[in-house]
């Protein structure tokens, strides 16, 4: 896969995106990127923000010449802006060396939400039924405008998902399931579109379909529907500004219409099943059919709502694929693979007869004797039909149902379809694509794709488990330890951020973070998961520079601190619930060898080092005194506790030694000891880990950092069970649940949770930027303003590259090597810096300029691109 284009040199965004609509922050962060020349850092900046398209000629604010490097998330500089304003702005900088500032930026603009009461009433169809899932409801609104608009908004929140239309085109065609999930005990999202081009003067029709989604239907694994409430309902608020000024708005109130369609039924797990034959021809356009139409039901405005503008990217269609090849295992069963394991749905197009019903089911992976293997969906149906209205070509994809798959099996055709028939639509968040990872092994290519896939599949409205059973849950500790490694793939800023209000919602009033956000079924508190409160936040500032998830998060961060160390003995954590999630050794979880209490005390640990920091980053010096005196005291009672007389530890496996070596949990002077024993786990597994959710993330970074490289890429570069290449070598196109889900000898592994596309293991994706590449964040300034290049010999490897499109711009590391000597490039983007850290001789060409360098060492970079070469690289310990 290729980047996209870089962004254009002073790509200004507001808060997370370009030119946004319906922002919720009269204070919005604003970034630029400098164009990447050599060295150009930035001195200072101007900003001048206005309400006009030139916005110079009449400035609501002007910071004149601001000596300052900052062009990533700079605090909004001018008054508040009121609700529902449009603002224009743009900036200059002046770089080091020169005392004329650039030309202006081109002009952006953001427009924020309108604040106070939203106008209008939730309306729904109203029929409510408990354990099936009903048809899909059609509402619609018709109105005149004396007019021709000159802007028009329309806003929804919903509680369930709409599908908008206005006269007959569809608002949103390129999205899907939307406004999405969040706790809708609490908060519902809320979403602004501009569809002044879809109004006119006369009449006119606002039209929304809605779906159970999240809100009303099958969710979790208990086969439960209706978790928040009956059915689901909509606030719709059209915002009309006429050419005089005046306006008007078109809200969601008793006048609507509401009748059932085509959608007999749609739900996330079990699918859509769609009757072409009841299709409202062009209901949402004016003069259509009235038979049916019958009033809304206006539901009271639930209580203590919070309606927030989303702050995600919505999940989009984000593209298509075709199948590669179709087979007829059983007769008239036609099974299409699409060459990779998908989150989406399938588009047909298919000849048929009037009342002629096709079936569509979806598998990741196929039984020996061809047909779909399903049995790892448990209950979730995943299943389409779709019912032909007339005689003819139906070109048709669902709206409200999500399925993870590879497979399609396409039944009740006629004769033998085309492989055409049948398309994957891939959906996930429409987040920025931002690094590419490839070396010379096609292998572990395959594996990158598989964790990048992985991602795609699991980042739905939140970082979910797996797309595919009934379940698909935002699992707190399967982003715990995946989040840098995404980080890394896309920018996963907005949807992070988001996910941690869905946390938050769900923390108990003293503290514990819950097992999974939105949360409604499991525990809280769980070592692992529950620290995701803390560490996730943390990531995402240190990858993206948002000081502002820090902020919002702190309260409820210091909140799980606290509850860690009441329900603490002695600062050692209690028994939780995972322990070393799926680790090889464990018969079932909590038999793992390293017990969870250990695990729960290392994290404590971490947690408290990690708010050191925060509060350091926020100022908050008295807190950050607080969590370095907690670290330490929690550091005493692991040793204590943990840590044996002859320094083994308890558990004595290897994710004991990879936490404790991890989280600096040791004496300096007992950790090369710590290491040994590390490795002489895995050389006595000959050379396979055994860990599992917890353990994996980490083993590999440890074994690089404490002089063990050549260790960590003896495990990646394994390719028998258990390991990563495993899964590769047998088929895998995205990252497998288990080590062992599908074995060659034993066929697929335990049913009762067998998930394909699970990206936990993934986690390794950092460590192969990081320590395979050598391309890591720096530790002086967050958002890779400061990076770390660190290129070294990988044995098995001879070339490795990495690309990461930054808040900064683009940073870039590639090197080939060869008997012990090593070729590379190095970019370091506009208004950063890097350290070169060298592990041999070698020189560095910057442009015409040539330096060389000896022995070990670092060099700081200035922006710019750089070649380098090394000479007789250390011959470093080889895994025997
Ligand atoms: C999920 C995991 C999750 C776990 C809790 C499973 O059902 O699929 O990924 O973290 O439960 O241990």
């Amino acid at each position: 896969m290729s980047l996209p284009a870089p962004l254009p040199a002073y790509c200004l965004r507001t808060e997370f995106s370009v030119n946004p609509i319906g922002v919720d922050t009269g204070r919005p962060r604003l970034s630029w990127k400098l164009p990447p020349q050599n060295r150009t850092q930035q001195r200072a900046y101007r900003i001048v923000a206005g309400l006009s398209e030139d916005p110079e000629s009449n400035p609501i604010c002007d910071t004149g010449m601001q000596k300052s490097a900052r062009s990533v998330s700079v605090p909004w500089p001018g008054p508040e802006v009121a609700g529902f304003t449009k603002v224009f702005w743009k900036v200059q900088v002046w770089q080091k060396g020169s005392k004329t500032p650039s030309p202006w930026s081109a002009t952006a603009y953001f427009e924020t939400a309108p604040n106070g009461a939203w106008k209008g009433k939730w309306i729904s169809f109203g029929k409510e039924s408990r354990n099936v899932s009903p048809p899909a409801p059609f509402l619609r609104k018709a109105f005149s405008l004396s007019f021709a608009p000159v802007q028009a908004r329309l806003r929804i929140a919903a509680l369930g998902l709409c599908d908008l239309e206005i006269n007959g085109k569809r608002v949103h065609p390129e999205l899907a399931l939307i406004p999405g999930w969040s706790d809708f005990r609490r908060r519902a999202q809320t979403m602004t579109f501009d569809v002044t081009p879809l109004l006119a003067k006369g009449p006119n029709m606002l039209g929304c379909i809605l779906g159970d989604g999240w809100y009303a239907g099958h969710l979790g694994f208990k086969n439960q529907r209706q978790i928040y409430g009956g059915s689901p309902s909509v606030l719709i608020c059209l915002d009309i500004v006429g050419p005089d000024g005046k306006s008007l708005s078109i809200v969601s109130d008793e006048t609507w219409q509401a009748r059932t369609g085509p959608i007999i039924s749609s739900d996330l797990y079990h699918g859509e099943n769609y009757d072409a034959r009841l299709e409202l021809s062009k209901w949402s356009v004016v003069g259509s059919s009235r038979r049916g139409w019958q009033p809304v039901k206006v539901r009271r405005r639930p209580h203590n709502l919070l309606l927030d503008a989303k702050v995600s990217e919505p999940v989009g269609k984000v593209e298509s694929l075709p199948a590669i090849c179709v087979s007829e295992p059983s007769t008239g069963c036609y099974v299409f693979d699409l060459g990779q394991n998908i989150v989406g749905w399938a588009r047909i197009r298919l000849r048929g007869k009037r009342g002629q019903t096709v079936q569509l089911r979806f598998a990741e992976m196929l039984n020996p004797d061809g047909t779909l293997y399903t049995a790892n969906l448990r209950s979730a149906r995943a299943t389409d039909t779709y019912t032909f209205g007339e005689n003819g070509v139906c070109d048709w994809e669902p709206r409200f149902t999500f399925h993870g798959f590879r497979y399609v099996e396409l039944s009740g055709c006629e004769r033998k379809p085309q492989k055409s028939a049948v398309t994957g639509v891939v959906l996930h968040n429409r987040m920025r694509p931002t690094g590419v990872f490839t070396s010379s092994d096609p292998r572990i290519n395959q594996l990158a794709s598989n964790i990048r896939w992985g991602l795609k599949g699991n980042f739905l409205e939140v970082p979910t488990d797996c797309p595919q059973r009934d379940e698909r849950l935002g699992w707190s500790g399967d982003i715990q330890v995946f989040a840098k490694t995404a980080s890394f793939f896309y920018d996963v800023d907005a949807f992070l951020t988001k996910w941690m209000r869905d946390l938050r919602d769900g923390q108990t009033p003293d503290g514990a973070f819950p097992d999974i956000a939105p949360t409604f079924i499991c525990g809280f508190g769980n070592a692992a998961w529950a620290d995701a409160g803390v560490i996730v936040p943390w990531v995402v500032y240190r990858r993206f520079g948002n000081e502002r998830i820090l902020e919002e998060n702190y309260e409820a961060m210091v909140k799980w601190m606290d509850f860690q160390e009441k329900t603490s003995d002695g600062l050692v954590r209690p028994p939780t619930a995972y322990g070393d999630w799926l680790a090889v050794d464990a018969a079932i979880p909590d038999f793992a060898p390293v017990p969870s209490d250990f695990i729960g005390t290392a994290y404590f640990a971490r947690t408290a080092e990690i708010m050191m920091r925060v509060a350091t980053v926020l100022n908050k010096h008295t807190d950050a005194i607080r969590f370095k005196k907690l670290r330490e005291a929690v550091v005493r009672a692991f040793r204590r506790e943990y840590v044996t007389v002859n320094e083994r530890l308890v558990g004595d496996c290897q994710t004991a030694y990879v936490l404790a070596l991890a989280f600096d949990l040791l004496p300096p002077a007992s950790r090369p000891r710590a290491v040994e024993r590390l490795v002489e786990h895995i050389r006595s597994r000959n050379w396979h880990l055994t860990t599992g959710f917890v353990g994996t993330p980490l083993i590999c970074p440890v074994l690089s950092r404490f002089g063990r490289h050549d260790v960590a890429m003896k495990l990646l570069l394994q390719d028998t069970y258990p390991s990563w290449l495993f899964t590769v070598k047998n088929g895998a196109t995205t990252m497998w649940e288990r080590w062992n889900s599908y074995t060659p000898e034993k066929g697929f592994g335990d049913v009762a949770m067998n998930s394909f596309n699970h990206y936990a293991y993934g986690a390794v994706g950092e460590w192969m930027v990081h320590y395979v590449a050598g391309l890591a964040p720096g530790a002086e300034e967050p958002a890779y303003r400061h990076i770390l290049f660190r290129p070294q010999i990988c044995e098995g490897l001879t070339s490795v590259s990495a690309s990461l499109e930054t808040p900064y711009g683009l940073t870039a590391i590639e090197w080939e090597s060869k008997r012990r000597r090593m070729e590379g490039r190095l970019v370091v983007p506009p208004n950063a810096y890097a350290d070169f850290v060298f592990p041999s001789s070698g020189t560095l060409r910057n442009g015409k300029k040539s330096e060389s360098f000896q022995g070990t060492g670092k060099l700081r970079l200035l922006p710019g691109e750089y070649r380098f070469q090394l000479s007789a690289m250390g011959k470093r310990e080889t895994a025997s």
